[in-house]
């Protein structure tokens, strides 16, 4: 499967051949940087991932708890086994990053909010609204973001 894919990119990038705007030529179908301008002071939107990239293994995040993906701005729990959510990594009150899970709940640092790691509700501190969903997908042992 990888070897037809490099096998199709090697075709692509042979068909441009000629590097007249070398820092222009951006492959594939997900260029989005005309959309970068986003007002919202988060990356709630996980779905600007160009693809759909690997995140972890199911074994890297605990039942019971989960894994903050800094660089990714999300959180993955697990709050049952075998059932995974994925969350915007960042506190819903002022947009801090969250730095921990423990107790079932995820933690913001600035003002101490929690969330819970089934629903990302906030049940302390004084984040009102819920963490907004990120879109994952499971195959097998992976996980990635859809
Ligand atoms: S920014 Fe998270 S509790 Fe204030």
């Amino acid at each position: 499967m990888f070897g037809a894919g490099a096998a199709g990119l090697t075709a692509v990038l042979a068909g441009c051949s000629t590097y007249e705007q070398p820092s222009q030529a951006v492959p594939g179908p997900a260029a989005s940087t005309g959309g970068s301008s986003a007002s919202a002071p988060v990356a709630a939107d996980p779905s600007a991932a160009p693809d759909a990239a690997a995140l972890a293994k199911t074994a890297d995040i605990p039942v019971g708890g989960g894994k903050i993906f800094p660089a990714e701005k999300v959180v993955v729990t697990q709050p049952v086994a075998g059932e995974f959510k994925a969350f915007a990594a960042v506190c819903t009150h002022k947009q801090c990053a969250l730095d921990r899970i423990a107790d079932g709940m995820i933690h913001c640092p600035c003002h101490k909010s929690q969330f819970k790691i089934a629903d990302g509700t906030p049940v302390a501190g004084p984040a009102k609204d819920p963490l907004p969903p990120a879109k994952i997908t499971v195959t097998g042992d992976a996980i990635a973001l859809a």
